[in-house]
């Protein structure tokens, strides 16, 4: 299976019109200005795979799914998928992934592709801004190809229109000329399937939504997927992790195998350079402790967003923006990376409202939550 990919490289202008340049640039000064969170900013990010991440990651990427641990659903929904498809030599339905970052949406493209026998061309919305680049693609598809869309919801107007019959009727509509004279030539297309991911199905416009075939979510992974993840990837690593060491890491990698993997390779940083022979608990502790990543996985910015609500905000309801302002954090990095982890894990609520802080939230931070606080009152009056 060859794989092409076509991602914006990290180092292009942001050009995409919702404003999100400002918001990196926002998100850098924020770590300019508060240098506590410089140090574990990027390792419980998903998203934050720099160039030095982005090759090693490849070879500990799972190529089939024997290799995948974790998303049984998923796996068994593709897997009846696949075996449809091949058994009728067709090809794969259209694919919409989505869940928070950092759970497996291109690794789960790569392994259909594997699994099915064909290439995958991997690219992103913000790479497509111009109608060609798409066109480009999809004239080059050989017949089941898989072409792998990340952060489908940013694509622009055109190019979704362009997708439209292209999905639907493997057609490249394509407007000659111009005013009185314009017309429209049509090229047939390979048969392909397209695999859309997106942190946001709900800002996919319906049309397009409507599309996909197959819709599925990307769950969180509980902690002993992660800690098979964890030895796995130590394995290919040449790292040697005891099974409590790995259960450590996977107990503060928030449900997700990019930070798993991320945090196993600093906790091998500190145990090489502190002459450990083997990451046990204890050394996974210590070294993570370093790095300000909490029993929970919680980091700098989660803190800061609970103890805001709490101290400043009785718990809550909070609004969105008022929180991006306490921690220096764009407010779509809040609800897209954050939230859906201390939601998951039982600290946030979201109401129509704004947040609330829950009080499992109190007591993890050490603060005595609102109705306990009432009873200490009742009783001592
Ligand atoms: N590495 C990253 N994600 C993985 C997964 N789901 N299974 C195995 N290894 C992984």
């Amino acid at each position: 299976m060859a794989i092409i990919s076509s991602k914006k490289q990290p180092s292009e202008p942001n050009k995409e019109p919702n404003g999100s340049s400002k918001k990196r640039k926002q998100r850098v000064v924020a770590k300019v200005e508060n240098k506590e969170v410089e140090n574990q900013e990027n390792l419980l990010q998903p998203e934050a795979a720099n160039e030095e991440e982005v090759k090693p990651e490849e070879s500990i990427r799972p190529q089939r799914f024997a290799d995948y641990i974790g998303q049984k659903d998923l796996k068994d929904v593709l897997d009846i998928a696949i075996k449809a498809a091949k058994s009728r030599s067709e090809v794969l339905d259209h694919l919409l992934l989505y869940g928070p970052p950092g759970l497996g949406k291109t690794t789960m493209a790569m392994i259909l592709a594997s699994e099915m026998g064909v290439d995958c061309k991997i690219t992103s919305a913000p790479a497509l801004e111009r109608p060609r680049d798409i066109m480009g693609l999809l004239v080059n598809l050989k017949p089941g190809d898989i072409i792998f869309i990340d952060e489908i919801h940013r694509l622009s107007r055109m190019t979704e229109e362009i997708l439209y019959p292209a999905m639907e009727d493997y057609r490249l509509d394509i407007t000659v000329g111009k005013g009185a004279g314009t017309k429209t030539r049509s090229i047939n297309l390979s048969k392909f399937t397209l695999v859309g991911a997106t942190t946001r199905a709900g800002a996919l416009t319906s049309p397009l939504r409507d599309r996909f075939g197959l819709i599925q979510k990307l769950r969180f992974y509980e902690v002993p997927e992660l800690t098979q993840i964890i030895l796995r990837t130590s394995e290919l690593l040449d790292t040697n992790v005891t099974e409590d060491g790995a259960e450590e890491i996977a107990r503060r990698s928030r449900g997700t195998p990019r930070i798993a993997n991320r945090l196993l390779k600093r906790v091998r940083d500190y145990a090489q350079v502190k002459s450990f022979s083997e990451i046990k608990q204890s050394v996974a502790s210590e070294a993570l402790q370093l790095y300000q990543v909490d029993p929970c996985g919680l980091d700098w910015t989660d803190r800061k967003m609970l103890s805001v609500m709490i101290e400043q905000f009785n718990g809550g309801p909070v609004g969105l923006e008022t929180i991006a302002a306490a921690t220096g954090e764009d407010a779509q990095t809040i609800e897209e990376v954050y939230e859906p982890y201390l939601m998951q894990i039982g600290y946030l609520q979201r109401t129509s409202r704004g947040r609330t802080a829950t009080p499992t939230a109190y007591k993890h931070l050490g603060f005595t939550p609102p109705t306990q606080q009432m009873s200490l009152l009742g009783d001592n009056g």
